[in-house]
């Protein structure tokens, strides 16, 4: 099984000011205690807030220069784990930055419990932006059953800032059967979709996918950023319209 890395990894790559993605090293798929071999790559978004703390959303594999790089660009304060799925490095984070604060999303502390991992988080993510860091960045709760997670808007340069809720893959960055799978299922770039396990849900959470389509289409997002695959730097507005529906639906 072959997949590439978006290289280079575990360096600062900015998309606009206070704002920057960190591509991070493959991981695999584990359920149930067996890791599948199904390589895919990670990524970590860095925004630096007004008052010159950083919001590590989604915390790729701890990587001790890159630590250093951040220290340089601003305090490492939020931890942030966007759904039960993203969590795993969050606790060495931690030791590195003790003064940081990780904040939890639904059902990971008992995810993280189950696999045995070191993890103390500290605050609950909500519905509204805390009080930390509404002045730079917006956020909701993306419905998907399983699979929801809360998602983020970072203000000032209008970065729609995502986890799994869509997924865009390169096709030739990995090799068969995943690239036929993800073509059949809607997760190809440059026309990547709604990741295939939040579909279901969301047709039954109707009330409340409208409401984050809604607030996603009020944001008027410039950019997205995934943390699985191509993000969509240039024409946000057509890949949300595409993908979430009109913002008159
Ligand atoms: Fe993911």
């Amino acid at each position: 099984m072959v997949s590439s890395l978006y290289e280079p990894i575990n360096v600062y790559k900015p998309l606009a000011a206070d704002i920057g993605i960190v591509d991070g090293p493959l991981e695999y798929l584990i359920v149930g205690g067996v890791k599948l071999p199904l390589p895919f790559t990670t990524r970590m978004t860095v925004v630096r807030l007004s008052n010159g703390e950083l919001f590590l959303h989604s915390p790729i594999k701890f990587d001790e220069r890159l630590a250093k790089e951040l220290r340089d660009f601003g305090t490492v304060r939020h931890l942030i784990s966007p759904n039960q799925f993203h969590y795993a490095h969050i606790g060495e984070w931690q030791k590195a930055f003790p003064e940081a604060t990780a904040w939890a999303s639904p059902r990971v502390r008992q995810r993280a419990r189950a696999r045995r991992l070191e993890v103390h988080f500290a605050r609950d993510l909500d519905l509204a932006p805390p009080q930390e860091w509404r002045r730079d960045i917006d956020q909701t709760l993306f419905p998907g059953g399983y699979f929801k997670e809360f998602i983020f808007f970072h203000l000032p340069s209008k970065t729609l800032i995502l986890t799994d809720t869509i997924i865009n893959i390169e096709p030739d960055k990995i090799s068969e059967p995943w690239r036929t799978a993800v073509r059949l299922t809607g997760m190809a770039a440059p026309r990547g979709g709604i990741f295939f396990g939040m579909r279901i849900p969301l047709i039954l959470q109707q009330r409340a996918a409208q409401a984050a389509r809604i607030k996603i289409h009020s944001w008027r997002p410039q950019r997205i950023v995934l943390s699985h695959g191509r993000c969509f730097e240039t024409d946000a507005d057509r890949t949300i319209e595409r993908i979430f529906g009109r913002s008159s639906l």
